[in-house]
């Protein structure tokens, strides 16, 4: 079998989560690394086992054996990258946020849109079969029609003022951090789940600290680190917020956002309420889908391929009882992604370029609306 070449850009979490992910696909190999420098590009490539590492995006993607570049560097990045990337005539998938501003996500789509190229953006939780599952029951009209969605991404490792990473400078992480960062994987994955686009938000934010103390020396992205020397600095971007929406179809609801939840480490959840039926998930417990009803007894779904519907099962790779989670869903993601590079007229269920830009409106339109303490309009 011929494989597809792909290269990585990033050395970090983010990077190796996508080699690991490339490497449970059977159609696709892991050509090339890029790195920030020489010496960081050949540490990673060996710790990984990828046979070429780059310092320049240029360069790599000057090697006519790639042919498709996943994007996983900090949010400054992204534009300048994903644009080379597209420019270059390679498949392209971002990491999220697609790029700092609606402007820059808009240039991309346009880009994009000109080259004969997959593209897309890791939103990684539509990936899930149970996420998958309610999509089609919601499509399928049998539960009744959505009202009301309500939930949230809750985090905690930013909740001492101790805690440091680039995400918490704007320069290199953008205008939001909790809305952008987490906020855009639940509003991305309800949006998917309804099949319906957020149309309106009124927000509330606060940054819980505003003064962080920050280490002398760079620390690793989600480390707290212990006796090092510090120094006060300010911090302007959101560490909560919670926005009212309203989307598409007269559906209305509600999501909270927090990094500083001491205990909660990545709970995105939500719950859909139909005129029938209501329904919960937990990224936390990902195998499990609450239904809830009126007239009957509640349902307690268990992710079990045997008996889910054949598309949401396809997504579980293993039997009922053997847990499924996070690292599942980026491998279903990069299925998806291959398969319709190899394939176009597959009908695929990433997250496009246009629904990035999307999201990078919404976000936009969030801080705009706590700025102004008005609702916002898409
Ligand atoms: N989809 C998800 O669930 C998910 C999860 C985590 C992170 N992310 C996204 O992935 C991206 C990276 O986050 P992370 O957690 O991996 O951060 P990280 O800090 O762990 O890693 C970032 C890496 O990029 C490298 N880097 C910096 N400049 C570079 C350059 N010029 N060329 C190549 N590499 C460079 C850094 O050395 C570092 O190793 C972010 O945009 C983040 O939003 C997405």
């Amino acid at each position: 079998m011929k494989k597809i070449k792909v290269g990585i850009i990033g050395t970090g979490f983010s990077a190796e989560a996508h080699i690991e992910a490339l490497r449970r696909i059977p159609n696709v190999e892991v050509a090339a690394v890029c790195a920030s420098s020489k010496p960081k590009g050949l540490a990673f490539a060996e710790k990984m086992n990828v046979p070429l590492a780059y310092n320049s995006v240029d360069d790599l993607v000057g090697n006519p054996d790639i042919q498709a570049v996943h994007n996983c560097t900090p949010n400054w990045l992204h534009f300048d990258m994903n644009k080379k990337v597209l420019l270059a005539g390679k498949h392209l998938l971002s990491e999220k946020p697609l790029a700092l501003s609606s402007e820059q996500s808009a240039e991309l789509v346009e880009i994009a849109g000109r080259q004969d190229v997959v593209s897309g953006v890791s939103f990684n939780y539509r990936h899930y079969p149970m996420v998958s599952q309610v999509r089609e029951m919601l499509e399928n009209g049998q539960r009744g029609k959505p009202s009301l969605v309500y939930g949230g991404y809750l985090q905690d490792w930013l909740s001492l003022d101790t805690d440091y990473s680039w995400r918490l400078e704007q320069d290199k992480n953008g205008p939001s951090r909790a809305i952008a960062d987490i906020g855009s994987h639940w509003c991305d994955t309800v949006q998917y789940v309804m099949n319906r686009k957020i149309t309106k938000v009124f927000a509330d934010l606060k940054t819980v600290h505003p003064i962080r103390k920050k280490p002398k020396t760079a620390l690793n992205t989600f480390a707290s680190g212990g006796q090092v020397e510090r120094e006060n600095v300010e911090i302007s971007t959101e560490d909560y917020g919670s926005i009212l929406i309203h989307m598409e179809g007269g559906v209305q609801g509600v999501f909270t956002v927090s990094q500083v939840s001491a205990g909660r480490k990545n709970r995105l959840f939500f719950e859909i309420v139909a005129d029938g039926a209501t329904f919960a998930w937990d990224q936390e417990k990902p195998n499990h889908l609450w239904v809830g009803n009126r007239s009957k007894a509640n349902e307690e779904w268990l992710k079990d391929p045997a008996l889910l519907s054949p598309k949401s099962g396809a997504l579980a790779h293993y039997p009922g009882g053997h847990q499924e989670g996070w690292p599942d869903g980026l491998k279903n993601l990069c299925l998806d992604f291959y398969r319709k590079v190899s394939d176009r007229s597959h009908a695929a269920s990433f997250a496009t370029l246009a629904d990035g830009h999307r999201i990078m409106r919404l976000i936009e339109a969030i801080l705009e609306s706590h700025r102004t303490e008005k609702w916002v309009s898409l």
